[in-house]
């Protein structure tokens, strides 16, 4: 592995210049819970320079050309292929993400720059059969203006790429705060935009330690026209109230409680394949991860066992090694929290199939519960953890209102060989994406999004840009 060094960066991005405070916060290595590097902790002062900056940045960048402001994305987007290996090496140190995830992570937040770089040039308009002789109507999508991207641990790259590449394709400017836990992955992507040639003060890239002041400070700017957020529905709530003083527009991509219906006729190898994929993704940290499997009756015992041994093949240990498939959770703190699903599943009758335990560096080993029922935790409550639990129905229609008894409605997949069942599931499941027989469903073409306490907006595809533009209408008048 390519060494990284060279772009640890420690300080925050802000008009083009890499901004000192003597205050500082460390970032940790998760494995090992060593630290990494301390970083200079932005001041509210220097939130406010960010803003500043994205606020003059806007009028010129919005005023090039789609194909210019493309050819800067598509250079970034090589920039970032070209060094790949590095960037992966350095997200895995501090995500404790494996790294054969952190390379595809890479091509995968990539993908947003090179698919919003050439969809720049296609943010078309509207003309509008006139409604008297004289008038003649047009509408068009102009930028929304200054974009705040708020964004999580679990994709320390992805997650921004997929905020900011549509906004700058068409014209907007943005400030990003990372997650305090992995600023250095969004660092290094700074860099790396630098080289691409953004002009000044267009990406401004912020790290402090504390993030609901940030946050507060940046909903409440009036210069920031519209906020992109990926993390939980309780910050997401929080965010929203906060945004409304000042009216803007707000995107959020919240939790999750995914379910995998396993209809009786599915492809039992394919659906344990997908479900290994689609729940141990990242050690299950992923907001569409697998949260319930719900099974067949009548196929339970068969799907059970192969899936528990497929669990029990996956092989733990240091992420920046490419032999291994789990790594750390990103803190110990969330380790009781999976001794806590593990001992209230046992009290109400789950049986531990494997897994169940901690290993050494926050390490949780891959878990699955047979017998789960509804008054488990888990039943409503988000994981984010590697914890498999399988729940058992006996009817369509049950398996539907199982899979929907939950507040979130982010993704689904289901499995069966029946199409008429795969159309019926898919119409009636409460969520934004579906996978049918398949389980890695994320990419840059597709809207990603939740209903219900999943949030709003779409990110990915035509949609994804379209919210980051506003529709203006024009009328011209006395035309003869
Ligand atoms: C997420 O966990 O929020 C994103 C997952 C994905 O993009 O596939």
């Amino acid at each position: 592995m390519e060494s990284f060094k060279d772009i640890i960066f420690t300080r925050s991005y802000i008009n083009g210049e890499w901004v000192e405070r003597e205050e500082t916060f460390d970032v940790f290595n998760p494995y090992t819970e060593e630290r990494i590097v301390s970083l200079a902790d932005a001041s509210e002062e220097q939130w406010e320079e960010a803003v500043q900056a994205a606020h003059n940045a806007f009028e010129p960048w919005k005023r090039l050309t789609a194909k210019e402001r493309s050819s800067i994305l598509l250079k970034w987007y090589d920039l970032l292929q070209e060094n790949k290996e590095k960037i992966a090496g350095l997200m895995s140190l501090e995500s404790g993400k494996v790294i054969g995830e952190c390379l595809s992570e890479v091509d995968y937040g990539a993908s947003f720059i090179q698919w919003f770089g050439e969809e720049a040039k296609r943010v078309y308009g509207l003309t509008i059969p006139e409604f008297s002789v004289d008038r003649r109507v047009k509408v068009i999508r102009q930028p929304i203006g200054v974009v705040a991207a708020i964004t999580p641990w679990n994709f320390p790259l992805a997650m921004i790429t997929r905020k900011i590449a549509p906004a700058l394709a068409v014209g907007c400017t943005v400030v990003i705060r990372p997650s305090s836990v992995t600023p250095l992955t969004a660092l290094a992507l700074s860099y790396y935009a630098e080289k691409a040639g953004f002009p000044k003060g267009v990406i401004n890239t912020i790290v402090n330690a504390e993030a609901s002041q940030a946050g507060k400070f940046l909903c409440g700017h009036p210069h920031i026209s519209k906020i992109s957020f990926t993390g939980s529905t309780e910050v997401g709530k929080i965010l929203a109230k906060q945004s409304a003083s000042t009216l803007k527009k707000v995107s959020l991509e919240l939790g999750g409680n995914a379910p995998l219906i396993v209809f009786k006729d599915a492809d039992i190898k394919n659906a344990v394949e997908s479900a290994i994929t689609a729940k141990f993704r990242f050690a299950g940290q992923t907001c569409v991860c697998i949260n319930r499997i719900l099974v067949h009756r009548d196929i339970y015992n068969h799907f059970t066992k192969k899936l528990t041994e497929e669990v029990q093949k996956l092989k733990t240990g240091d992420p920046s090694l490419k032999e291994n498939q789990i790594g750390p959770l990103i803190s110990k703190e969330v380790l009781p929290k999976m001794e806590r699903f593990i001992k209230d599943a046992q009290e109400k009758g789950g049986e531990i199939l494997c897994g169940g335990t901690k290993e050494k560096n926050n390490i949780f080993s891959p878990t699955v519960i047979g017998n789960a029922n509804h008054k488990m935790r888990f039943a409503q409550e988000e994981i984010f953890g590697p914890i498999a639990p399988i729940f058992k129905f006996d009817s369509f229609e049950e398996a539907i209102h199982m899979a929907n008894d939950t507040i979130y409605g982010l993704a689904a997949y289901l499995y069966t060989d029946d199409i008429n069942t795969a159309i019926r599931a898919s119409e009636q499941l409460q969520y934004g994406m579906i996978g049918i027989n398949e389980g890695l469903i994320s990419s840059e073409t597709v809207p990603f999004g939740g209903i219900k306490e999943s949030g709003y907006g779409r990110e990915g595809s035509k949609y994804g840009i379209e919210d980051y533009t506003q529709l203006k209408y024009i009328c011209t008048g006395n035309v003869r």
